[in-house]
């Protein structure tokens, strides 16, 4: 997968990684930054979504598309879409050009507006990516959990460094039975839960 990104999605990627790097240093607002993951990670779950049954990619938290970028190579590989949600219109239409000029419009479907108002209505996800704000982390679980595909994968991202954020969200995960779980250090801490494959 790595070796085949299109030089329009690197030159995309390096372009949102530029901004991302200068929103961290020159005191850009929290809601206006871009606050995308690190590339390690973003290797990370291109790799867990492209071993997950087929089935919907999910991800709540666009941004500008850099994640959804990455999912996208997994999506390829499974035949399937990235459904991704972003609740904040300048963002959503920063993404809507990440996808163009990236050249996987055919890959992604975009919604713009509150993700909780949305998942619901999904059904046979094969992977999900959380990347939210913390406070929405458990709600989201909560609706998604039974729709993850059995082998299917959830991972949620800042597990580490706003673990006491999450603290209640992940205690929960972590004892749920349909699960199999673990937080991997890599990136800024990813909680990733496998579904069993017989509940
Ligand atoms: C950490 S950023 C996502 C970064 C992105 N995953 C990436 O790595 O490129 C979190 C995003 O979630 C969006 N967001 C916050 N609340 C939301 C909601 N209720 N529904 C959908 N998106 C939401 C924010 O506007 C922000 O763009």
């Amino acid at each position: 997968m790595f070796n085949e990104i299109s030089s329009e999605m690197k030159a995309r990627m390096h372009f949102l990684e530029q901004i991302d790097a200068s929103d961290r240093k020159d005191g850009t607002d929290r809601m206006n930054r871009l606050r995308q993951i690190p590339p390690e990670t973003g290797k990370f779950i291109a790799l867990m979504a492209s071993q997950c049954p087929r089935g919907d990619i999910v991800e709540i938290g666009t941004s500008a598309g850099y994640s959804t970028m990455w999912l996208s190579l997994a999506a390829k590989e499974l035949q399937t879409k990235v459904r991704t949600f972003e609740l904040l219109p300048e963002k959503a239409a920063l993404a809507r050009e990440t996808f163009i000029l990236s050249g996987i419009e055919s890959l992604v479907v975009l919604t713009e507006g509150d993700a909780l108002m949305h998942l619901s209505a999904l059904d046979d996800i094969a992977f999900c990516f959380i990347d939210c704000e913390k406070a929405m982390y458990e709600a989201c679980w909560n609706i998604v959990a039974d729709k993850i595909l059995p082998r299917g994968v959830l991972i949620a991202d800042n597990a580490i460094n706003h673990y006491d954020a999450l603290q209640s969200m992940i205690e929960k995960v972590m004892a749920d039975d349909r699960f199999d779980s673990i937080i991997v250090p890599i990136g800024k801490g990813e909680l990733v839960c496998r579904r069993k494959m017989s509940v």
